[in-house]
């Protein structure tokens, strides 16, 4: 069978560095409390009316196509993770389609969140290795500026997360051993509540105090102002009960990924996790027993990216010359849903 290889790999993060003094301005919080909790000094968002969810994808897909010796026009699928889409629906993928002119091909959007990326680089492995496709744009991308509640009420959410984009183009591999080795996928939906956004959604049929709605009302049952005058429009999070799960299925994906490849935590190269929290990455690296050199972490400069952290982190460490051909690359993500995931990769 055939696998796949990272044929090239972009990014792109908007120009606004925005700083935990400058959140102070809008809520009570403190750069102290954020360094400590998270790791994070600074983060980026788009701009606020030029810059969206699909044009920070193209930016990273052009890089990624160059990188990979291909054209827009010779890609034939597109995955696209992203838990901030320009619309409620169509999703992100035909906007890329349109955005980089490319032909008729297939375009599916990745509903993951954090580990959407993952996920989605799965999705497009399989269709390399079946022999279906031959260049594969894998993108993940979030506008979470656009969607936070900057007020103190909001706080211990709209602190974490930045604005930003990755991309990889699939190809096959062209030697033996190089590439995918392997991607392992989980969800257990148990706590899924405890890290979302309910609003707009389905969910408010079953809510008691629309029950008695007749159909000219039924539209409030989606969006109404109510949702928006009490906050109900922001994401929720237990951060606590995230963090323990956390902690517990990181090192379990990635041992999963070395163990079913013959491998063990020393013979990693770089391990990249997922951007959620520096405290919950140190946790995952002393808990497999890896080198600072052997783990890659940016959420100091640019906070948590969700689908988009991973592809933004593999990266940055791409272009500082820290991965280097036929070393071994873990992938690893953990978010809501719960899903997680990790791959693992022949450089
Ligand atoms: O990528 C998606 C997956 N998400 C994650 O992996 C997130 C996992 N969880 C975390 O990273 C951490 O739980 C947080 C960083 C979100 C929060 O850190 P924590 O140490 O768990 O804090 P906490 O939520 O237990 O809150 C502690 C205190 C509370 O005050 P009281 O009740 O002790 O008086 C919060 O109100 O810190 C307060 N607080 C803040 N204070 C200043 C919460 N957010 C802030 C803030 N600034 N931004």
């Amino acid at each position: 069978m055939l696998s796949s290889k990272l044929a090239g790999i972009g990014k792109y993060l908007p120009s606004n560095v925005v700083t935990n003094q400058d959140l102070t301005a809008y809520m009570e919080t403190s750069d102290e409390w954020i360094v400590e909790r998270t790791g994070i000094k600074e983060r980026r968002y788009a701009h606020r009316t030029n810059e969206t969810t699909t044009t920070m994808a193209v930016e990273a897909a052009k890089i990624a196509i160059e990188r990979a010796g291909t054209t827009a026009a010779e890609i034939d699928f597109i995955v696209f993770a992203t838990l901030s889409p320009d619309y409620y629906f169509p999703g992100c993928g035909v906007l890329v389609q349109r955005a980089m002119g490319m032909k008729e091909i297939g375009a599916l959007d990745i509903r993951n969140q954090c580990s959407g990326f993952v996920y989605a680089l799965s999705v497009a492995d399989q269709f390399i290795k079946t022999g279906m496709y031959k260049n594969i744009l894998v993108i993940g991308s979030e506008k979470h500026s656009f969607g936070l509640d900057f007020s103190t009420r909001g706080r211990n959410v709209s602190v974490i997360f930045g604005d930003g984009a990755g991309a990889v183009v699939l190809q096959p591999a062209t030697s033996d051993g190089q590439g995918i080795l392997s991607t392992h996928l989980h969800s257990d939906g148990e706590a899924a509540e405890i890290l979302a956004m309910y609003n707009p959604g389905t969910h408010a049929n079953h809510w008691g105090e629309y029950a008695n709605f007749d159909a000219a009302e039924i539209g409030q049952m989606f969006m109404s102002h109510n949702m928006i005058d009490s906050a109900q429009n922001f994401p929720f999070m237990d951060g606590p009960s995230v963090f323990k799960k956390a902690i517990v299925k990181f090192p379990e994906v990635i041992l999963e990924a070395l163990h079913n490849n013959g491998y063990t935590p020393s013979d990693l190269n770089m391990l990249i996790p997922h951007q959620a929290n520096l405290r919950i990455a140190q946790f995952v690296q002393q808990k497999l027993g890896l080198r600072d050199d052997q783990v890659y972490n940016n959420i100091m400069q640019y906070g948590n990216t969700t689908a988009a952290s991973v592809p933004i982190a593999l990266c940055e460490a791409y272009e500082n010359n820290l991965i280097k051909e036929d070393d071994l690359v873990c992938l690893a993500a953990f978010g809501s849903g719960f899903t997680w995931a990790s791959a693992l990769i022949k450089w």
